[in-house]
């Protein structure tokens, strides 16, 4: 499913939705809404997958940088992301309900525009 800004793709195993993954592009930014893979097809490369098809389709709209927000208890998840070149970015305290719980904010900039240079107060 696509329109103007949307991105959703969905993997199916004949007429079963075994995973899919959306998010949305903006101004050159792009957030990733979520990724997820049926209990019974995950460890098989699916996630990674996904992940790979919707970066290659966001990098066609010429976006500069993907964000997400992850539970940061969520390591399956967290290693997914870096896997994929996605780096710790911030947290968002107590972001998440049910149960309460921080989220971690990660990123992949893919035109190094979230590299900071260290500041010398000498010049
Ligand atoms: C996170 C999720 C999408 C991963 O899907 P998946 O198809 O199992 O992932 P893959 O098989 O492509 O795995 C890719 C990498 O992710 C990491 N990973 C996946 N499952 C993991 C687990 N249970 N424990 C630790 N690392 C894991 C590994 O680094 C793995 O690489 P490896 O197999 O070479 O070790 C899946 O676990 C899921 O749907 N979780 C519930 C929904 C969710 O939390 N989504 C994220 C919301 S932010």
């Amino acid at each position: 499913m696509k329109n103007q800004f949307s991105d959703f793709f969905g993997a199916f195993c004949g007429e079963e939705l075994a995973g899919y993954i959306g998010g949305r592009t903006i101004a050159g930014e792009t957030e990733i809404f979520n990724v997820a893979v049926a209990p019974k097809f995950r460890r098989n490369g699916l996630g990674k997958a996904l992940i790979e098809k919707f970066i290659e389709t966001v990098r066609e709209k010429e976006t500069e940088q993907i964000f997400l927000e992850v539970r940061a208890s969520n390591l399956p998840a967290i290693n997914l992301y870096e896997k994929n070149g996605f780096a710790f970015f911030g947290i968002r305290k107590d972001y998440y309900d049910d149960p309460k719980e921080n989220a971690i904010l990660m990123h992949l900039a893919f035109d190094g525009s979230m590299e900071y240079e260290e500041w010398d107060d000498e010049e």
